[in-house]
């Protein structure tokens, strides 16, 4: 059962995995009406020059959400692509002798809290007839299992308090008889403004955007033949929590 979205929201689509998604339903899904949303206008040149439909809001204010996800029609894919590792002012912690409250204060509102705040306001624009995906951009080293080396304590910490939110939105889903797969998803190693000071070493394969985009958007469209709850690797592979 593949998922052919005709209604789809990205959160967080200014630049990045965010805005490389948005191109690529638009390339993907010619007769879907994909609604986008930016921060920063800015960064968003090449989202507003796209001639997809994209709004201006802060993903975390609550009134902004709110009022925005009322105007939207039912949906039937949604993937939230904010996230934060590091500002101007400090990197991910090396050590616990980076420990900031600040910090991960920020970084816990960026990564974890936009998702259960949008599911609040987007549940009812789920069906119980049709399946959806509901899915927010994760991170492999939120995997409490495969976790072996250690250190950036709030991006990972953040990441895992955001699967359990998934996992259990997608209980309360399921409980309220929606048919929608809800899935957290890493997206692989991936060329952004997130990551660009962070590639220098690494071993692994570093998508472009575009690249990236597409593998999730192949594993998305399986998903809902999947189940929900799901925390998926950019291959497929179903990743320990
Ligand atoms: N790139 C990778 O290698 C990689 C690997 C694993 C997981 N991920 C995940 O993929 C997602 C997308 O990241 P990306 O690589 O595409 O990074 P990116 O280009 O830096 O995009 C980050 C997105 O999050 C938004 N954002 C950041 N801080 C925010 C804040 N304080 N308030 C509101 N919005 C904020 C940005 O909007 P503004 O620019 O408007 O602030 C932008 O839309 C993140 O969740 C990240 O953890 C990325």
């Amino acid at each position: 059962m593949n998922l052919s979205p005709q209604n789809i929201l990205i959160i967080g689509a200014g630049h990045g995995l965010g805005l490389a998604l948005a191109l690529e339903c638009q390339r993907r899904y010619p007769q879907a009406s994909i609604h986008t949303t930016y921060r920063r206008a800015e960064k968003a040149s090449n989202l507003l020059n796209s001639g997809l439909v994209s709004t201006k809001l802060d993903p975390l204010n609550e009134t902004e959400v709110e009022s925005y996800c009322e105007d939207l029609p039912q949906l039937d894919l949604v993937i939230n692509c904010v996230g934060m590792l590091s500002t101007e002012n400090f990197g991910p912690e090396k050590s616990l002798r980076d420990i900031n409250i600040e910090q991960l204060t920020e970084v816990f509102q960026v990564n974890t809290f936009v998702t259960p705040l949008w599911a609040k306001h987007l549940k009812r624009k789920f069906s119980k007839d049709t399946t959806s995906v509901f899915a927010t951009l994760s991170a492999m080293v939120g995997s409490i299992g495969e976790n072996e080396i250690g250190g950036w304590y709030g991006y990972r910490a953040s990441k895992t308090a955001l699967n359990m939110f998934l996992k259990t939105m997608a209980i309360e889903f399921e409980r309220s008889r929606l048919k929608t797969s809800v899935v957290a998803i890493h997206p692989g190693t991936t060329k952004t403004e997130l990551s660009e000071n962070f590639l220098k070493g690494i071993q692994h394969k570093v998508w472009e955007p575009a690249g990236a985009a597409e593998n999730i958007l192949n594993i998305l469209e399986k998903c809902p033949g999947e189940g929900t709850g799901l925390f998926k690797n950019w291959d497929g592979r179903t990743i320990g929590w």
